[in-house]
């Protein structure tokens, strides 16, 4: 989606007015937290969500951060334990995302969670943020502020050189202090691991127990249980066809071709069509480019 130019503005009492409505018209802006600036979108709007993975030109769909602004908004979209409960009256607000399981219906797009039954939830301590969070009343999806395989950005400076034209606006807070992403602790089952080191010192037998897993590797990805093939114009017998654009399927990503519109319907159309009674999936020739690469990466992985 072509954005003309990325304007930069400080983050005060108007900025945040202007972030606000367009999160709301479901556009990605940029904000600071106190690890580093987060792409932030509205996590309830599937589409708004899809524009962040547009945006960073990111290949694949990661599951994302939803960014809230206490516990107890996070307990509406997760299921804490206690020691889910115990880590987030100590450090929230502050630079710890957690993942636990997500309580449905959470409201959250398919798409943050890349379909996975696990969420990552953080409450930030930055006032831009949480100023942010509260002007918007939505939870927040945020990845790092940077074009997919670049560093993270502490500066709007860092955020403009990486993402000019391809969002509407980054405000601009200064340099982050912490300057590195959160620290990342999976919390379920009664069981704590740390998936990513961060700012926050986690007892040790916690990482002894959990061994750290490289971002980006540590999650078993969504796959439907189900056969399934791609680049289909003509389901087979039994099977159900995920279609896009001129093929009309049992369910369709996108009537009109729409790559936004498709990311956004893609892991609730595979969960549709794995409930349903069809032995077997297909799914449309989706196009390669800008979004769409994401769309074929996942799909692949859900075929292999
Ligand atoms: O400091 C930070 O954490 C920044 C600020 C903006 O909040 N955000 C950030 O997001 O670093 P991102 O998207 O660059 O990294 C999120 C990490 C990814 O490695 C992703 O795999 C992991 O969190 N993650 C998210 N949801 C997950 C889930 N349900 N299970 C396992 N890992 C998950
Ligand atoms: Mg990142």
């Amino acid at each position: 989606m072509p954005v003309p130019a990325t304007r930069v503005r400080p983050f005060d009492d108007a900025g945040i007015a202007e972030a606000a409505a367009l999160i709301l018209a479901g556009q990605p802006v940029a904000v600071p937290t106190e690890t580093v600036y987060g792409l932030a979108a509205d996590a309830t709007n599937g589409e708004a969500v899809a524009r962040i993975y547009a945006a960073k030109g990111r290949p694949s769909f990661n599951p994302l951060i939803v960014h809230v602004p206490d516990l107890a908004a996070a307990e509406r979209i997760g299921i804490f334990d206690t020691g889910a409960r115990a880590l987030a009256a100590e450090h929230w607000p502050g630079p710890l995302t957690l993942v636990v399981p997500l309580r449905e219906p959470s409201g959250v797009a398919s798409l943050v969670t890349a379909g996975l039954p696990t969420i990552a939830l953080r409450v930030p301590a930055h006032p831009a943020m949480q100023a942010l969070l509260q002007a918007t009343g939505r939870p927040l999806a945020a990845p790092s502020a940077n074009v997919s395989g670049r560093i993270s950005p502490t500066r709007a400076e860092h955020v403009l050189a990486s993402l000019d034209g391809r969002i509407p606006l980054i405000l601009d807070a200064g340099a982050t202090d912490r300057g590195i992403e959160s620290t990342i602790i999976g919390a379920s089952g009664g069981q704590l691991r740390l998936l990513r080191p961060g700012p926050i010192e986690v007892p040790d037998a916690l990482q002894v127990e959990g061994g750290i897993e490289a971002p980006g590797m540590m999650t078993s990805h969504y796959a439907p249980s189900k056969p399934l093939r791609l680049n289909v114009t003509t389901a087979e017998n039994n099977e159900w066809l995920i279609g896009f654009g001129p093929v009309e399927g049992t369910s369709t990503l996108s009537v009109t071709g729409d790559l936004v519109e498709a990311a956004a319907k893609l892991f609730a159309a595979l969960h549709e069509a794995d409930a349903s009674s069809a032995p077997r999936i297909a799914v449309a020739p989706v196009p390669r480019v800008g979004l769409g690469a994401a769309i074929n990466d996942r799909l692949q992985r859900a075929a292999a």
